[in-house]
């Protein structure tokens, strides 16, 4: 069965080869309802661990979707996993992930959280700040325990992307300045061993559509490790972050992740650290592409006002579901499920959530319009920043593979959230 999306004979889109209506009748599932083909993110980690070969780590960056039939297949794989909350150190553990092939960065970790990492051993915490590595060694030292760091360093470069999503500036509340690293190698040095300095980390932003800045972030890594190499820490790794970014209009083109770590390799070796292996976190461009969001148009609404003819599709998902658009004018494609045959036209999709921003935003379909919509390239960052705003329960997940749904994560039933809401 090939696996992606596509139209089958019929017109009717597949996903897997299976066709979309009708997987929501196998499964008894209702609208939202996320649906995601293992196969295609199976095959997308295998690329990047291919690419990497025996150079390093593809840690999974688990945000971009931790649903769990996911973060198995990728782990599977012979992916390790990104993580920023312990919350997500728990899941990533639980799905089979090696503890040394874990990597947990993020500006706030809590003392429970620190504490997780320190008892699992996992390959290393990223601090993103000096006084950061204070709280780690006291911990450290509370649980007996030795410190495997990575500092995450702000390699100060600008990536050309959305500003919500750039993190590897001057302003950004992330990684430790390079000015500041001088206080960070002392204070690793004051605390006499049980701060392991093992790795160097950088993340320039999320949806590169070239691999330049990637690149240079790692030549800027390259430099610091020279420096702490000088001041005689022995580091194990690089890690050159995430941020691949994925085609999400037609006219788009992305770069593949395989080629960013082609030219990650190559940077390395020019610069005489072939011996250090190379950690990459990309979240976004193993899932996007691999999953829809499904839903129904509830209604057309057809308006007049000031004499202008609007056009509207109100649908059943809204932006608790998918924020993207919402929160950084994302836009996702959407496609009819049924091909339909009516003329195209511009319909506005919006959602039933109370909020200005619950639109989706212009989109070419069918006159009349088709009931049942794609929303695509939705696998990553979709479900999991999705909230139940409006009480609206988190939506229905469907996993395929081999042509077949392989499991079914039901929306819990409004009853069931209600009653959460109400017991004392
Ligand atoms: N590593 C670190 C340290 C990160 O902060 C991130 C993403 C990644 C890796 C993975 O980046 P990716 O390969 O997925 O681009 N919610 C936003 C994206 C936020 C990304 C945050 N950090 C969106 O929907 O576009």
């Amino acid at each position: 069965m090939e696996s992606g999306i596509g139209r089958g004979e019929d017109g009717v889109l597949c996903l897997s080869g299976v066709p979309l209506d009708g997987l929501l009748r196998a499964g008894g599932v209702q609208t939202p309802a996320y649906v995601y083909d293992l196969d295609a993110i199976a095959a997308s980690a295998r690329s990047l661990v291919a690419a990497l070969g025996d150079r390093g780590v593809c840690c999974y960056a688990i945000k971009a979707n931790d649903a769990a039939p996911i973060a198995r297949t990728i782990i599977r794989e012979g992916c390790g996993v990104d993580v920023v909350s312990g919350g997500e150190l728990s899941i990533a553990l639980a799905c089979g992930a090696r503890p040394d092939r874990i990597v947990y960065s993020g500006v706030a970790k809590r003392d429970d959280e620190l504490d997780l990492a320190l008892t699992t051993g996992i390959r290393a915490i990223h601090a993103e700040s000096v006084e950061e590595l204070d709280r780690i060694a006291a911990r450290a030292r509370a649980l007996g325990k030795i410190a495997r760091i990575g500092l995450r360093v702000n390699p100060s470069v600008e990536a050309d992307t959305h500003a919500h999503i750039a993190t590897g500036h001057d302003e950004a509340k992330f990684g430790i300045a390079r000015d500041d690293l001088p206080r960070a190698f002392d204070v690793i040095r004051a605390s006499q061993g049980v701060l392991h300095l093992v790795g160097m980390s950088s993340h320039v932003g999320s949806m590169l559509m070239t691999t330049a800045p990637y690149v240079e972030a790692l030549g800027v890594l390259i430099e610091i490790v020279r420096d702490a190499r000088a001041r005689g820490f022995a580091l194990e790794y690089v890690d050159a972050g995430g941020g691949f970014g994925v085609p999400y209009r037609d006219d788009q083109q992305a770069v593949p992740g395989a080629e960013f770590v082609t030219a990650a390799r190559a940077t390395l070796d020019a610069a005489g650290l072939s011996e250090l292996a190379l950690l990459i976190e990309p979240g976004r461009s193993l899932v996007a592409a691999h999953g829809v969001l499904l839903t129904h148009v509830i209604q057309p609404k057809r308006s007049n006002a000031g004499g202008v003819a609007r056009r509207w599709l109100l649908v059943d998902a809204g932006m608790n579901d998918l924020i993207r658009p919402a929160l950084y004018q994302a836009h996702h494609r959407i496609v009819p499920v049924d091909a339909g045959t009516g003329p195209v036209v511009p319909w506005r999709v919006a959602g039933p959530v109370c909020e200005s921003s619950d639109d989706f935003g212009e989109h070419p379909l069918p006159d009349p319009p088709p009931s049942l919509l794609a929303i695509r390239e939705a696998g990553a960052y979709g479900r999991s920043m999705a909230s139940t705003y409006n009480t609206r329960p988190i939506a229905s997940e469907v996993f395929v593979s081999g042509g077949k749904v392989a499991s079914v994560r039901r929306a819990r039933a409004i009853a069931a959230l209600v009653e959460e809401e109400i017991k004392e």
